[in-house]
This record gives C-alpha cells, structure tokens and sequence, in this order.
C-alpha cells in the first residue's frame, strides 16, 4: 500500500483540538447560553456591536481579500506605533506562529521553549521538522535564565519563544531579564497573546490620562507594557499579538506581529495569499475603531478575574498562582484536578484541566462575567468538601 507520509508526521502526536460547542452543548444536555465556558481565555464578552454592525454591512465578501492587510495594517501602525512595514497580520497568532517556523527552520534545527507554556509551541515545531528542545520553568513559573543561555549556545538555536504573560500560569518576563536573552545570537519570538490585560487601568485613570494628552496613549494602556515596539531596536526580535482575547474575535482568526526587516520579505513569500479574510479584516478594523468599549471590556474581566481569585481563596484545596492574563491557574491540593473538572462540567462549567510536568493536577480557569464567577463559584460550594 502506498504511504508516502513524512515519517516524522506519521509519528507525531495529534494536536487534541476542543471539543465544538455544539458537540459539549448536546453531551451535557444544556443550550449553550447555559454553559459557562470559562476553559479556553476567551473574551465573554465578544465582539463590540461597532464590530456586528460592520459584518452586517460588508458588501464585499464575494471578492478575494486584500493579500497584504494594507487597511488592517495601517489601522494597526497607528495603534501600535510600529510602522506598517514591520507588521503582518495572520490567522490568529497561531498562524504567525508556524510562519515564523517555517521561514526560518531547516530540517532538524532546533528551538528552545520554557514549559509549562502554551501547546502550539512544540506542536509548530514538530510539523516544521524542528528539534524542540525544552527548558523547563522554575517552580514559580519564572524562567530559567542561565539555563536557556547555555541551551541555545549549546545547540546553536535558531528559535527562543518566550510568551509573556505566560499561557498557563500568567507570570511576566521582565524586562532585564528580556534584555538579557535577546543579547543571545538566536531569534526571539516573544508571544503577547495577553499582553492587553496586564497593567490595565480602570475608567477613571484612562480618561485622567487622556486629558493630560500622555504621549503614547493607548486606550487599554496595553502598548505601555508591549514589547512592541522593541523590534525596532532588536533585530533578532519577533512580538505576536491578536483580537482574540481582547476583541473578542477569536473565531474570526485575527492575529498580528511585528517581525525583523530581514525576516519579513521571506514571510510575505511564503504566506497564503489570502489569509486575512474579508470578515476578519472589517471586524478587526471595527474594533480598533471602538476602543473604549475595548478597554472596558478589558478593565471588566481584570476585575473579575481578581475577584474570582478572591472568591476561590475560600476553599483551601484550590492554591492560585497569581496572573496578568484573563485567567487564573490553581493547583489542586489533596483531590483529584480531572474530577472537580468533570463536576464542575456537570454543572454546566467549562475549566481547562492539566496533568503534565510542572502542571500537575492543575485546573485553569478563565475570567468570565460576574455571573459566570457567581455560577463556578456556587458549583465548587456544591462540591465542596
Ligand atoms: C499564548 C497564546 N498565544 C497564541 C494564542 C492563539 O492566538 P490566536 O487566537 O490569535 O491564534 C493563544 C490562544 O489561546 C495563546 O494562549
């Protein structure tokens, strides 16, 4: 029989994709408006309505979209302060994710990533024909600095990905130690998935710090702590964003990033044509059009995410790690993690479960709206003790 196969494909492990909201709706026996999908960072809030209105109004969706994301970048420069030409959009981060890999990887090169950390990592790696070489966060969940210089020198990396806040706990890098490893002769690619949510102000102090017409200013306050703009003064640095958490647009799959002048032209190269589509283009442009309620989308689910932790601080079987994201990791203690999430999924409440190193017996919780944390924390009273 023919099987023409890579071999290192046949023998990868298949990404575990989530089970379709639909699929969980009809197993649980609940409409999804009565689900609480709090497993996978999503935004509970959704698109702006400036973001419906423009779908709704879209006259061109029997055309091929633009290859280049020209109107989307330009939107994006003046958000960011990056020029346009250093920006590309993608389907999601995920697909600037395996672009970068596929660019720049030979077979058998190898990238360097710190686990616990977010999964398409060592799974891009592996469908670029990457040697994915881990080097394991502290207890803590800090990086281990030391031990990331000696591993990209001693197999010559072509690839660090740093992800900051980090996917699953929420920890920061920090800027010395950021500093630190771009000194290293190896391409950074810095995921800033969550980057919106850290360092976020409420109302009162955006509209002060509008009226003193701050420089730099950015209605979520998230380009002050972005990293940005720093590829304009590293050249071996790639930073990645996206609309899906803070837009709410995460199945719409808009993502962008900034990338190094010589990186770029092999990106465009390479890329689909149309990755970016129609819908995707217009909802992200709405949404940058509309970013007070951004903010205040965002400024609601770091509230609640602080109070979820608090309110979670009641059951002294659940250990929070602290967070800069729009989620909380808690370690179970003296009970099974994969069963509180089957009883919190029997209640209607969706958590991500974990058990592998570093993560073992943890359950990650994404902030919701403040009926959705009344609804999980009246679900572990109910299992209690
Ligand atoms: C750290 C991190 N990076 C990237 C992504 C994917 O982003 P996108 O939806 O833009 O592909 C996620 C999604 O959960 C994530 O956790």
């Amino acid at each position: 029989m023919i099987n023409f196969v890579r071999p290192d494909i046949a023998e990868m492990e298949p990404y575990t994709p989530i089970v379709p909201f639909e699929v969980l709706s009809a197993r649980l026996g609940r409409e999804p408006a009565d689900i609480v999908k709090l497993d996978a960072n999503e935004n509970p809030y959704g698109p702006s309505p400036k973001v419906v209105e423009a779908l709704g109004n879209g006259r061109f969706y029997h055309i091929y979209p633009d290859p280049e994301s020209n109107q989307l970048r330009e939107a994006l420069s003046e958000f960011t302060g990056v020029p346009k030409a250093r920006l590309m959009a993608g389907a999601g981060a995920d697909e600037l994710i395996d672009l970068v890999l596929r660019v720049v990887l030979s077979p058998g090169d190898v990238v360097v990533d710190c686990p616990p950390s977010f999964g398409m990592y060592p799974f891009s790696t592996a469908v670029n024909a990457g040697q994915y070489v881990a080097v394991p966060r502290k207890d803590d969940f800090s990086l281990d600095i030391e031990k990331i210089e000696a591993t990209v020198t001693r197999h010559n990396a072509k690839i660090l990905i740093l992800c900051s806040p980090n996917n699953p706990d929420g920890s920061l890098i920090s800027d010395d130690d950021l500093r630190r490893l771009l000194a290293l002769p190896v391409l950074v690619v810095l995921d800033e998935a969550y980057v919106d949510f850290v360092g976020v102000l409420n109302r009162k102090a955006r509209e002060e710090r509008k009226d003193k017409q701050e420089k730099n200013f950015a209605p979520s306050a998230s380009f002050a702590v972005s990293h940005l703009n720093w590829v304009m003064e590293y050249d071996n640095l790639a930073v990645l964003r996206t609309f899906s958490k803070l837009a709410g647009l995460a199945g719409l799959r808009v993502g962008y990033g900034a990338f190094p002048e010589w990186l770029l032209p092999h990106m465009w190269k390479i890329k689909q044509p149309y990755n970016i589509n129609v819908a995707a283009s217009l909802a992200a442009l709405a949404a940058l059009q509309d970013r007070d309620w951004l903010a205040d989308k965002v400024a609601l689910i770091v509230q609640e995410r602080e109070r979820m932790a608090a309110e979670l601080a009641q059951f002294d079987w659940l250990q929070p790690y602290p967070s800069h994201s729009n989620f909380v990791l808690f370690r179970v203690l003296g009970r099974d993690a994969r069963q509180l999430k089957l009883d919190l999924e029997q209640r209607g409440v969706l958590v991500r479960y974990f058990n592998k190193p570093g993560l073992d017996n943890c359950i990650r919780i994404s902030a919701g709206k403040p009926e959705e944390t009344d609804r999980l924390v009246a679900a572990m009273k109910e299992i209690g003790d």
